[in-house]
């Protein structure tokens, strides 16, 4: 994980940091020096998220899960079944509140943390993590402020603690093998592209968490899951608030942080009417209900342009409040060709034009040209990866993040990528806030975009 000409510099660093970090009193361990078989993970969360992740690391024979920090006694109960279920021995729990997560990352055990918390939590729980030695999972979301994307490229500038932005859908096997035909020139030199979240989470959004009871119209401290905290957010912002399974596939496609660098952004958002009509038109709610009448300040579409250095535009789309069926709306445009995607990803779904090669004028189904150029890791890992969440992907962003600290090797998706990606939801709610108006978008970098060379999907291991 660590270059190794930054191995001796890690560990004197970290020994300072961890005398400096006042909640992290025990001395740090420096895991790879000691142990590359086996990664000893703790996971900081272990909602429905922190349990496809735990799955995931229960299946490895070079994993152990040696502690799990959850405030929620179901949650950490059905995350100690599934373990059960594993025939691998219970971790340790932490379930005394919100900071018993700083326990377990005492623990001089514990080579690396998931954290698959709710969005308010990430900068806390990875920049505690990085302090206190802990390489870092990161789960998708976007900052709350922008200086928390500054927080994170600091804490592991300062620590060289390294974190990875977890974001599955970069691995997505339609999305692979585009990225495969991108690298191979396929498409030409790439001009625009677009992604989004265009999910309908309403039954996700309103959920007291009533076994078979269905979704009800209940959200807060009445809310189960994401209902617990993800519709305050809906709620009391209004931006793209989920913007990196959007832009975190195409980032990958035009090098962003590696030769190329997102440069200003603008949004903005249609009225928000979705979630007060979900509530009235239940059965378990009604006009009168109040979670009818609140005003979500959150608008059904929220649409984001974003500018690059190397001349490309971006759209994302953040769609979550409306009857729909699930897309992330790829569009990946080259000056040779494009491909459209238009569902939850598969090699049959969506089109394809390649000029010169294609019939002339005429969407061709995108089958045969994904299995040509189906990526290598694909190729490599498909039995591996059945069974996995999300069609598949899930395993290869976990294998991902178990591989690299196994190897000594950086992340293919870094701390860069995670300010950069984060930083568009404050960004487009300032921008939205003020009508549009264009934002200049930071160089997380600080200048290393330049001379930083792509390393996603380039290796055929992990
Ligand atoms: N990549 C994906 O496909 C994907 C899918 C779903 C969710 N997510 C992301 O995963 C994260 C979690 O989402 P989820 O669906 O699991 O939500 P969830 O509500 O099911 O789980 C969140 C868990 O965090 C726990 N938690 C809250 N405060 C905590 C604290 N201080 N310390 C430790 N644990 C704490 C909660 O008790 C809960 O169990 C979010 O960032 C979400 O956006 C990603």
């Amino acid at each position: 994980m660590l270059e190794n000409s930054n191995r001796r510099k890690f560990i004197k660093d970290a020994a300072i940091t961890g005398a400096a970090f006042s909640v992290m009193s025990t001395p740090m361990k420096v895991f790879a020096a000691e142990k590359k078989s086996t990664v000893r993970i703790g996971m900081i969360a272990t909602g429905f998220r922190g349990q496809s992740h735990l799955g995931e690391m229960l299946k490895r024979n070079d994993v152990e899960v040696i502690a799990m920090a959850d405030p929620d006694k179901r949650m950490m109960a059905m995350a100690q079944k599934l373990v059960a279920e594993h025939g691998k021995k219970a971790p340790v729990e932490y379930t005394n509140g919100d900071y018993d997560y700083r326990n377990l990352l005492k623990r001089t055990d514990i080579d690396a943390v998931i954290v698959a918390s709710p969005w308010q939590w990430h900068r806390d729980h990875g920049i505690d993590a990085m302090n206190a030695g802990k390489i870092v999972g990161m789960e998708v979301c976007g900052a709350i402020h922008l200086q928390d994307c500054w927080d994170f490229v600091n804490t592991y500038e300062k620590t060289k603690v390294p974190i990875m932005m977890m974001e599955n859908v970069c691995y997505r096997r339609d999305v692979m093998a585009v990225l495969n035909m991108v690298q191979k020139g396929l498409f030409g030199d790439l001009l625009h592209l677009q992604g989004g979240y265009e999910h309908d989470l309403r039954g996700v959004l309103f959920n007291d968490g009533t076994p078979n009871a269905g979704p009800g119209v209940e959200f807060g401290d009445k809310g189960f899951s994401e209902a617990h905290w993800r519709t305050v957010h809906h709620q009391k912002r209004n931006g793209e608030l989920y913007p990196t399974h959007g832009l975190g596939p195409v980032a990958t496609m035009i090098d962003l942080n590696r030769g190329n660098r997102l440069t200003a952004l603008s949004s903005v958002s249609t009225k928000s009417m979705g979630l007060n009509r979900y509530v009235a038109n239940s059965p378990y709610g009604g006009p009168d209900h109040p979670n009818a009448k609140i005003h979500y300040k959150l608008g059904d579409v929220v649409s984001t342009q974003i500018q690059t250095t190397n001349g490309q535009t971006i759209l994302l789309t953040h769609d979550t409040s409306s009857p729909r069926p699930y897309n992330l709306g790829f569009r990946v445009q080259g000056t040779n060709g494009l491909w459209m995607d238009y569902s939850g990803g598969g090699f049959d779904k969506g089109h394809i034009y390649i000029d010169g090669k294609s019939p002339d004028d005429a969407w061709e189904s995108p089958q045969k040209w994904l299995e040509e150029y189906d990526h290598p890791l694909w190729k490599r890992y498909s039995k591996e990866a059945e069974g996995a969440g999300h069609g598949g992907m899930d395993y290869f962003v976990d294998n991902a993040f178990i591989e690299s600290i196994k190897r000594d090797r950086p992340f293919p998706l870094d701390v860069y990528d995670l300010a950069t990606w984060y930083a568009i939801t404050p960004l487009s709610e300032k921008s939205i806030a003020e009508g549009g108006t264009l934002q200049r978008i930071p160089d997380f970098t600080n200048g290393k975009w330049r001379t930083r060379k792509p390393v996603f999907g380039l290796s055929d291991e992990y």
